[in-house]
């Protein structure tokens, strides 16, 4: 696991936002399989915040990459595919938005630069 050295103020629901990061890097995790590496980044520029986890895991394809925010979509024996699906609602109600690109898998967060 590869954390930023850097630090970023935001202004969430730590508990919703504790959520999202515990879904993406355990998918993440489930995704490396045991060996390989899950690398989180943090940038921040004017007016957003940009969050990325990245995993060396074999990546998603091509046909479920559209499908993977979807409520009950899932590609695992004991998956609820509610993870993702709670993931993008919590990062929307905090205005911001999530997407993916895929292999490597990326997952990016933007969200608005709001400090207290
Ligand atoms: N990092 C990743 N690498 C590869 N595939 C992924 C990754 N993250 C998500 N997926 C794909 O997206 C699907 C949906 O993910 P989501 O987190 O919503 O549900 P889940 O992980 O299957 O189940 P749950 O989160 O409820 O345990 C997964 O089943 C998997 O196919
Ligand atoms: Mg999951």
């Amino acid at each position: 696991m590869i954390i930023p050295k850097n630090d970023v103020r935001l202004l969430c629901d730590k508990r919703q936002f504790s959520i999202v990061m515990n879904n993406l890097v355990l998918n993440g995790i489930q995704a490396i399989n045991g060996a390989g590496t899950i690398e989180v980044a943090l940038a921040v520029n004017k007016d957003v915040i940009v969050i990325q986890i990245k995993d060396s895991g074999k990546g998603i394809s091509k046909e479920n990459i559209d499908k993977i925010f979807e409520p009950l979509f899932t590609t695992k024996q004991h998956g609820t595919g509610l993870g993702l699906a709670s993931v993008k609602s919590i990062i929307e109600l905090h205005g911001g938005i999530i997407s993916v690109t895929s292999p490597p898998s990326i997952f990016t967060i933007t969200l608005p630069k709001i400090v207290d």
